[in-house]
């Protein structure tokens, strides 16, 4: 989302902080400037279709800050007790795509502010308006057979028709805070602090990922190369007029 691709080389995208885009991704979190933050996404969620994964290739680190996390949703969705996952067998879960994170139901906001010129629609930042995507809460994975726990931050809005298993909308967005919650386990995460060639590829359909961002004005530029994938994990909703 926050990516440019490179001129010379297509089929990268350049993850670059201290540049002119800085601007647009940078907002305040407990009163300070920090840019390009994001907390956990799977990359293309909001499609339906994530792609399958990702290398990232560092060109020039940050000193301090500018670690990326992974979150393995394999072993989250392992770890939880069995009367969750009976509950969630047959439940499926929407996420909506908006540009702005105040409007995101489960992300933790608390010491957040969008900065002066953060985004507000998709137009802002060249992207087309986006249906919701729909996923099963628990997906399989299409190579691997494990079972996925389709529970990230970003976008995350609804559970589909929660009553069908006699749950009401409350209940459903407890239901949400308290994956989200189980999600944030320091167990399931790995935090990559970079050194220059450092190359990290990762199973998009598995692990979520988030960045911590970079102080103004630092310089950071990673390298990203998309591996499509050909499996469709959710579905886009029908826009209704
Ligand atoms: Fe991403």
């Amino acid at each position: 989302m926050k990516a440019t691709t490179s001129a010379e080389y297509p089929e990268l995208f350049v993850l670059e902080n201290g540049g002119e885009t800085d601007k647009f991704n940078t907002a305040y979190y407990d009163g300070e400037a920090i840019v390009n933050r994001l907390i956990w996404h799977m990359d293309l969620h909001y499609t339906g279709k994530p792609n399958r994964g990702a290398i990232l290739s560092a060109v020039h680190i940050a000193e301090e800050d500018g670690q990326t996390g992974f979150g393995d949703l394999a072993k989250a969705y392992t770890a939880l007790p069995e009367h969750l996952k009976n509950k969630i067998a047959d439940l499926e879960v929407a996420y909506t795509f908006e540009m702005q994170r105040i409007k995101w139901r489960f992300a933790d906001n608390s010491g957040y502010e969008p900065g002066p010129f953060s985004p507000k629609k998709p137009a802002d930042v060249g992207f087309p308006d986006f249906p919701d995507a729909v996923y099963p809460m628990v997906v399989t994975h299409p190579e691997t057979g494990d079972k996925i726990l389709e529970i990230v931050e970003q976008f995350l809005d609804r559970v589909i028709e929660p009553e069908k298993i006699g749950m009401s909308d409350a209940e459903a967005d407890q239901l949400l805070h308290e994956l989200v919650e189980h999600i944030r386990k320091p167990e399931f995460h790995y935090w990559h602090d970079w050194r220059i060639g450092d190359m990290v590829l990762w199973d998009n359909w598995r692990a979520m990922h988030c960045t911590t961002g970079t102080r103004v004005g630092i310089k950071r530029l990673i390298n990203r190369t998309t591996i499509e994938g050909g499996h469709t994990l959710g579905r886009q909703l029908a826009v209704t007029e």
